[in-house]
């Protein structure tokens, strides 16, 4: 078995990935749409991550990408996924590119490792079988436009509280709201606590330039009041599949809390997007599995859950390393 880096990925190596992500999705869908080749093709072409490819008699079976986050060497944990076509599993390539990003990550200095995935699929024992623990358990919902009452989003609007500004921006954060976003940024502190770090203005334009580099577009509307962010939400809709957009970050500093503001910003967010890109069907989002509150919000706009998923941490020492696997 060989595992070539690709670093500048061919045509040709581009469509043996997507045939590796297609198998993968048509094993375990999740719900979730089939992978379209011009976001695999967006995705490979991105500076930002590390990519692997495994062949099993001259065919590609298995992929691994791994993300350094925040530019060489940074404190932050690596992002790793790796992809096995079902026909390829159990034979241990799984185990060796993990060992191969594993090289990549103690390489560039990291400490740790996260990698998202559902429960109940494979990924599970894997990661653990690595030493990977759970940090975070996330439900998954999904809000279908179409089944929403006329009604709902018009209302919502119209109760917002008083003493709020109301303020959008597609893209980067404007400079004069980016301190004021990274603070509300810190409200979210489940994430923050594992992660071990804070958001400032640099960590907030460095997600949407990421965002950018993938031609994805990002939307954002944000509660303000004064110069202070009381709440905010983002939205992404995908560059080639805007059908489905995906909820990012939402939240509410503490002293804001109670007041209906994450509701608010999220049915202004829907009457924006219904304007402004009315090819948006379904938006997808993750809530941490004890953030009541939040499931409260998004079940009460008319999210439904669909799939549990969780995401894992492992320290870059204990990972595999190339001599430790079988193959
Ligand atoms: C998870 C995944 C990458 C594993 O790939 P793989 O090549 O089959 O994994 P390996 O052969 O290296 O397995 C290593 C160990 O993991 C555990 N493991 C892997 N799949 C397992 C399964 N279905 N059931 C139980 N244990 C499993 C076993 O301990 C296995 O060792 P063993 O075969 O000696 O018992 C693959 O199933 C996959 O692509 N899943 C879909 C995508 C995904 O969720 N990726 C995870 C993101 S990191």
């Amino acid at each position: 078995m060989d595992v070539i880096p690709l670093d500048d990925p061919t045509e040709a190596q581009i469509e043996q990935w997507h045939a590796v992500l297609t198998a993968v999705h048509a094993a375990e869908p999740a719900g979730d749409p089939a992978p379209v080749r011009e976001q695999t093709a967006r995705l490979l072409r991105d500076a930002g991550r590390r990519l692997w490819a495994a062949a099993d008699g001259g065919e590609t079976a298995a992929v691994a990408e791994l993300r350094l986050p925040g530019g060489p060497g940074a404190d932050r944990p690596g992002e790793i996924d790796i992809q096995v076509a079902p026909a390829h599993r159990r034979r241990g390539l799984g185990t060796r590119l993990m060992a191969v990003a594993a090289e990549g990550l103690r390489a560039d200095g990291r400490g740790s490792v996260i990698a998202q995935v559902l429960a109940g699929t494979p990924a599970v024992p894997f990661l653990e079988s690595h030493g990977f623990v759970c940090v975070l358990t996330l439900s998954g919902l999904l809000l279908r436009l179409d089944d929403l009452p006329p009604d709902r989003v018009p209302k919502l609007v119209a109760a917002g509280p008083s003493g709020y500004r109301l303020v959008r921006w597609r893209g980067m954060v404007p400079d004069e709201y980016a301190d004021a976003l990274a603070r509300a940024k810190h409200a979210m502190a489940d994430l923050a606590e594992y992660e071990g770090l804070p958001w400032d203005a640099d960590r907030v334009r460095e997600m949407a330039e990421m965002v950018a580099k993938r031609g994805d577009d990002l939307y954002t509307v944000a509660a303000v009041q004064g110069t202070a962010v009381a709440g905010f939400t983002e939205i992404v809709v995908p560059a080639g599949a805007p059908e489905r957009a995906a909820q990012y970050d939402t939240a509410v500093v503490p002293e804001h809390r109670g007041r209906r503001l994450g509701i608010w910003v999220k049915a202004v967010m829907l009457e924006w997007l219904a304007a402004e890109r009315p090819e948006v069907r379904e938006i997808e989002t993750d809530n941490a599995g004890d953030n009541a509150h939040m499931l409260a919000v998004n079940e009460e706009l008319g999210f439904r859950r669909q799939r549990e998923s969780r995401e894992y941490q492992a320290a870059a020492r204990d990972l595999p390393t190339i001599h430790s696997t079988r193959l």
